[in-house]
């Protein structure tokens, strides 16, 4: 298929171009590159494809070079494949790691290639007989309007589901790496201290509340007073402390007088050096993530850290446990996942909040926001 190439200001005319590589080096001006692209963007259509491709590798934070927009015709499905139109795209930090060409769990997207993500779409039109039009199913589609599947590892979530986007959140991924992670790997005990970063994010914020639910005393730490507050008054934690206060390691030693049990590490850096001269003897930590080191041009300067985080986990005999979400865990603990969650949302014992973003050509800045702490709740582009 033949795709028409536009770099990420192929929306703008060539002075706003120049201007553009000339005024917009940094992340708080690339904001108003967004603004630019609402301006000219196109909506979903019923005649074109867009697909958001890698263009580069960032050496980074990504930047306006590292995504391009592609637009082409919609491909049509062949004998045992379906048509498939997002509705919803799910932005994650993993993403970022997914852009280097480095050695991990999964494979690093391909220059040229469109940026992997799974979505919540609707079938166009199938020739397989699991799937007919109408229906929404959750695909790995990635960030592109239209996609041909051959329906292995689509799940179809019927005509007309409830909240389908929350498949891509509280009751999909995020939500079920909150739970296994927690649960399976943490093991917290009632009256223990679960400590978790992150917090209004939607692993972090599962996290706590699961533990809020095995009565345990949960601390959360996040960025700012809003995000803080949420996580406190709405979410039901016992209290939340922003990693951004210069006197955070004294609040969160002050909110712990009993140490900490079960560390859900999701950031990595100064909240995880904060963390180690609290945490207890046999104390927990699931290796989650480390978002704050994820754009990361080479190793930080200043201390190594190594000993004295390897000194912690031996003097107080630590359980550290890295895990990744897709292979991790028996298929049995999916089930519990979906079983529970159900049932603690119906009950309203967890609280869910989502950041809907408009439009496929916001995803590229929406996705930088998250990884630097802008976004606020799992995020989900509304692409058609
Ligand atoms: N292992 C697995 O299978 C698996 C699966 C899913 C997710 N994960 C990981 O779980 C973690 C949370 O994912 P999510 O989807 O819930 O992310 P998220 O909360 O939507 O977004 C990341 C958050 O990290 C915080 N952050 C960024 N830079 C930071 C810094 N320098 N210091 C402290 N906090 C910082 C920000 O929140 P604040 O503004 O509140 O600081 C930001 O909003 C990530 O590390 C992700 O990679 C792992």
């Amino acid at each position: 298929m033949e795709y028409m190439l536009y770099s990420t200001s192929t929306f703008v005319s060539v002075i706003q171009q120049v201007a553009i590589f000339t005024l917009f080096t940094s992340y708080e001006e690339r904001h108003s590159l967004r603004e630019i692209y609402l301006e000219f963007a196109m909506p979903q259509s019923l005649d074109t494809n867009r697909r958001v491709v890698l263009a580069e590798r960032p050496n980074g934070l990504p930047n306006e070079n590292t995504l391009r927009v592609e637009e082409g015709d919609i491909p049509q499905p062949g004998p045992g494949e379906l048509l498939l139109r997002t509705v919803y795209l799910s932005l994650d930090p993993y993403m970022r790691g997914r852009m280097d060409d480095a050695k991990s769990y999964a494979e690093p997207v391909k220059i040229g290639e469109v940026m992997t993500g799974q979505v919540v779409a609707e079938v166009v039109s199938s020739n397989l007989n699991a799937f007919e039009p109408g229906d929404y199913v959750l695909s790995g589609s990635g960030w592109q309007d239209y996609a041909l599947s051959n329906g292995k590892e689509v799940m179809n979530l019927g005509k007309e589901p409830q909240n389908p986007s929350w498949s891509l959140g509280i009751m999909g991924m995020p939500g079920y790496t909150a739970y296994a992670g927690l649960l399976k790997i943490g093991e917290p005990q009632p009256g223990e201290t679960v400590v978790v970063a992150a917090a209004s994010g939607p692993v972090g914020a599962t996290v706590g509340q699961i533990a809020k639910i095995k009565n345990c005393k949960v601390i959360g730490i996040a960025g700012g007073a809003d995000k803080c507050a949420h996580v406190v008054n709405n979410l039901g934690f016992d209290a939340c402390i922003d990693h951004k206060a210069d006197d955070f390691a004294e609040q969160l030693k002050a909110a712990c007088p009993d140490g900490i049990d079960v560390y859900f590490e999701n950031v990595g850096g100064k909240v995880l050096y904060t963390i180690l001269p609290l945490l207890n003897a046999f104390a927990r930590v699931p290796v989650c993530g480390v978002v704050s080191w994820y754009n990361l041009t080479g190793l930080p300067e200043g201390s190594d850290f190594g000993p004295a985080i390897m000194g912690t986990i031996l003097r107080m005999k630590v359980k550290v446990q890295g895990f990744i979400i897709f292979d991790s865990f028996p298929k049995s603990t999916y089930k519990e996942f979906v079983q529970d969650m159900t049932q603690w949302l119906a009950k309203g014992e967890v609280q869910y909040k989502e950041q809907v973003v408009e439009g496929l050509e916001n995803a590229p800045a929406a996705l930088n926001d998250l990884l630097v702490g802008k976004s606020f709740g799992k995020v989900v582009v509304k692409v058609g």
